[in-house]
């Protein structure tokens, strides 16, 4: 029997409360102990059941202010309590379970990784651990009492305050602590294990001392520092930016190596990936640094807007995900670069949410119903809930918004939260109208603004019509309009920008798009304008307006605004591929634009000019971002085209390539923004020379050369893509090095998992057996399942199905093992609508297969279910 989903409109508030609750773990990887006390609270007079959730655990026992206790029923999920007889309003209540976290392959609940023990209770897996009132508008005070072997668990960690410790004679010692801030289950962490310990401290803006703990692996201590530096950053950031300070005299960061999602920010105790803490140059490239910096920061962030003020239920989640998410892309962008970033952010909303949204699980950012909450951690509620909040910055600007989140973090602080009190909060701080904004929260799809204009040369007026329309998603089919703020300017052909005015106004840069359609005219334009539309993605719409190639050109050549001149790129590359496409589809011969050829080539020639931005312009769009260009993807045909554009671009440029490349020069390697630019290029360059004559020594060398990760891995990329004679022996060395650490070779796995090679299937399964590959470890299967079946995509979607095949292999194992891991990988298949018919049928039949199994988790069910519905 499967769940039954739930519904937002259903919410009602608990009848209970717990408002205190002591926890006694006797801990061990083959038999854990728990003994919950809990002090209870009868909210709602008339309530006489008490229905806790709880399960995967032996139940010991259960009493009641002290007395053992009969009258309950137990099913699977939950214990329900027959509580007629007691009639005070506060009563104490013991449960006692038992758990193996050694075989809790699931990742959530108590379960062991690598030789320590760890939690993850958010969403719903603190009811693996004891039965409890598992929701987030229960907030409790937590003291955790953990006792268990010295020698194997020196550190003992859990949230708040350590208040006390101690040895016991039979090797075991025990330490307790207390978390003075009430918090719902979700954030209880609990963490036992030997680690290195990397200590450090931060003065808050009023002058207490906060000591940082961070904990990795024994041996590496070496990959810990970048982390803890940017924790500084962030809380400094926090301060500086939105006036929030730290609120514990303590904040600790572990590192664990087996764990499903990014990080979890459990209040005092963050658990972590150790994919987003450990990293040193030999070990880590400069994307990996960036992403550490930004998941800590991110976690970090959560204290506010996640702890201290926390979400009343689950379909709330955007609340603190997509606010945090904005957090964190901010300070990201305070402390590095502000348009690369929004390019990088632009670019994975536009392919990965943008896909999701047109999928069978397309949702609001606030969803509707939901069966299993894992399946909610997406990129709607992350990324386009970031989005939410950020039109909402755009609309109100950074004074008014920072008010709005004065009144919002005053009015609900230590509370449990609705979007709704955000959306108020921000309205009521800044005088301005949200009704119609709000409906970004309630409808899912992505918006679609087509755009056409007009030019009266003799009453120099210039008219944009603008019409919004968002199609019918799987789960909603009638739409509204929404409030999309639409960020213009207008440019000659010189590239000088016009003013906009309007009957000698000025008018603001950002129109509000509010209905079906709308007229915005300009006057005093005094030729044709070139327009820029949708700057800096103020909207996560898609935008039609038939530019040509020259005024894109221009855009390219003249915006000041550099995601305008990047997304005018994007726009040439999407034309060149449709064209080539049909060129391809027709059995024509292939071409590349002369015209951007040259435009490319000024680009890299005034490099210096802004490095980071030519990195970018000058990248080809991967063929995940260039299928979802197409209602229906030919994987075969865009494999092909962007295997023919990247030569063109390459020979195309090959002097010009070459010539960037040996002229830049970097030092010893160090992370700072220009060094990091310039290596960006130098290993663009490289790629492109890859597909050229110069490809197999250049490479060879470059790998030979390497002092660091960013470079070595520059070289294995562009061996593999391009196919060289030195890839077998360049991938060779490399897994000689590193073969003992699972997170250096995830990049070994991905690199294997997507060369183009026909035969990367085969590799694909035999690598499942490789010494460094672990089905249990969610990164592993990720680096390497995942990579091949959402980025090759023609091996994927090979028409004899047979990479359909090995996925349903795969998770049908997973389906056992990590439920939540399976639900994630299962996403390419279920998107079968986006395919034509025959690998349809085929991805449909793999989707068939999974729903026959018996036991098949709430993850799959619901996405399987909504997908062949
Ligand atoms: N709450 C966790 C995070 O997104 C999963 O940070
Ligand atoms: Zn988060």
């Amino acid at each position: 029997m499967h769940a039954k989903a739930k519904y937002r409109k259903d919410y009602k508030k608990p009848d209970f409360t717990v408002t205190d609750i002591h926890l006694d773990f006797q801990l061990d990887p083959q038999k854990t102990v728990v003994t919950a006390h809990s002090q209870y609270q009868r909210l709602n007079p008339a309530a006489t059941v008490l229905r806790l959730d709880g399960h995967s655990f032996q139940f010991a026992s259960i009493k009641v202010n002290g007395k053992d206790f009969a009258t309950y029923q137990q099913d699977g999920e939950s214990l329900t309590l027959d509580l007629s007889d007691i009639d005070a309003e506060r009563f104490e209540l013991e449960v006692i379970t038992r758990l193996v976290p050694a075989k809790n392959t699931s990742l959530q609940g108590l379960y062991q990784s690598g030789e320590g023990i760890c939690t993850q209770c958010e969403a719903e897996g603190f009811r693996q651990i004891t039965y409890m009132l598992d929701r987030p508008d229960v907030l409790a005070r937590y003291t955790t009492k953990i006792t268990a072997d010295k020698s194997k668990y020196p550190y003992l960690l859990s949230n708040g305050n350590r208040i006390a410790g101690g040895d016991l004679e039979d090797g075991r010692h025990w330490v307790e602590w207390n978390d003075p801030f009430p918090k719902p289950s979700y954030l209880f962490a609990l963490v036992a294990g030997d680690f290195d310990l990397l200590e450090d401290s931060f003065t808050t803006k009023s002058g207490r001392e906060v000591k940082l703990e961070l904990f990795v692996d024994r041996g590496n201590l070496n990959r810990a520092s970048w982390a803890m530096e940017s924790l500084k950053k962030a809380m400094k950031w926090d301060e500086e930016r939105f006036d929030l300070e730290y609120d514990l005299d303590i904040y600790m960061i572990v590192a664990v190596d087996f764990f499903n999602m990014g990080a979890m920010e459990n209040k005092g105790l963050n658990v972590f990936n150790s994919k987003y803490v450990l990293a040193n140059p030999e070990t880590a490239t400069d994307e990996d640094y960036l992403n550490i910096e930004s998941v800590i920061g991110h976690e970090y962030f959560h204290n506010w807007t996640g702890n201290r003020v926390t979400c009343r239920d689950w379909f709330q989640l955007s609340l603190k995900e997509g606010l945090t998410v904005f957090r964190d892309q901010e300070f990201s962008s305070d402390v590095g670069s502000r348009a690369v970033n929004r390019i990088k952010n632009v670019k994975f909303l536009r392919t990965a949410q943008f896909a999701e949204d047109a999928s069978p699980m397309s949702h609001p950012i606030r969803p509707e119903k939901v069966l299993e909450m894992n399946n909610f951690y997406t990129m709607t509620v992350y990324e386009k809930g970031a989005e939410v909040i950020r039109m909402m910055h755009t609309l109100l600007g950074e004074k008014k918004f920072q008010q709005g989140m004065k009144l919002y973090i005053a009015e609900n602080d230590g509370k449990a939260a609705t979007c709704e009190d955000f959306v108020a909060a921000m309205e009521q701080a800044s005088g301005v109208d949200l009704t119609q904004f709000r409906r970004w929260y309630s409808q899912s799809g992505t918006p679609e603004l087509t755009v056409t204009d007009s030019y009266d040369e003799k009453k120099r007026s210039y008219k944009l019509y603008v019409s919004q329309m968002t199609a019918p998603t799987a789960d909603q089919m009638d739409k509204v309009n929404l409030h999309i703020p639409l960020k213009i300017a207008l440019y000659d052909m010189n590239g000088m920008p016009f003013s906009l005015i309007k009957d000698d106004e000025a008018v603001n840069d950002v129109l509000d798009i509010l209905l079906e359609d709308q007229v915005f005219e300009f006057h005093n334009i005094t030729s044709k304008p070139v327009p820029a539309l949708l700057c800096d993605f103020s909207a996560p719409v898609k935008l039609d307006y038939d530019y040509s190639t020259a005024q894109l050109i221009a855009l390219l050549k003249f915006a000041h605004n550099e995601f305008v001149r990047w997304d005018a790129m994007q726009m040439l590359f999407a034309q060149e591929l449709r064209r080539n496409l049909s060129a391809y589809q027709q059995g024509e011969q292939l071409t590349f634009s002369a015209e951007i050829l040259s435009a490319l080539q000024q680009v890299l020639e005034n490099y210096q000019s802004n490095v980071e931005l030519t990195t970018l312009i000058l990248t080809l769009p991967k063929e995940t971002e260039f299928a979802e260009l197409f209602k229906t993807i030919d994987p075969e045909g865009i494999a092909v085209v962007c295997d023919f554009m990247q030569h063109a671009i390459a020979e195309g440029l090959q002097d010009l390539w070459l010539k960037t490349y040996h002229q830049i020069n970097l030092e010893e390697y160090c992370i700072d923004m220009r060094d990091i630019a310039l290596r960006g290029l130098r290993n663009l360059c490289l790629q492109y020379l890859a597909f050229t004559d110069y490809g197999n020594a250049l490479v060879n060398k470059h790998y030979l050369y390497a002092d660091n990760m960013t470079d070595k891995l520059a070289a294995l990329a562009a061996a593999t893509k391009a196919q060289l004679t030195c890839r077998d022996k360049v991938m060779k060395d490399f897994e000689e090095k590193w073969q003992h650490d699972g997170l250096v070779m995830d990049k070994w796995f991905n690199l294997q998992a997507t060369r183009p090679d026909g035969n990367v299937l085969t590799l694909v399964k035999q690598l499942m057996d490789h010494p460094s590959f672990n089905f249990n470890n969610p990164n592993r299967l990720r680096a390497l399942v995942g990579s091949f079946e959402s980025q090759n995509l023609r091996a994927f979607h090979a028409v004899d199905g047979s990479g359909y095949r090995f996925l349903t292999d795969v998770l049908l194992r997973l389906n056992e093992s990590n439920p939540q891991v399976a639900a994630r990988l299962v996403e390419p298949l279920i998107r079968f609508s986006r395919y034509d018919s025959q690998r349809q049928t085929l991805m449909k039949r793999a989707l068939e297969r999974l729903r026959e199994v018996e036991n098949l988790s709430n993850d799959l069910f619901e996405k399987i279910e909504k997908a062949l519905q």
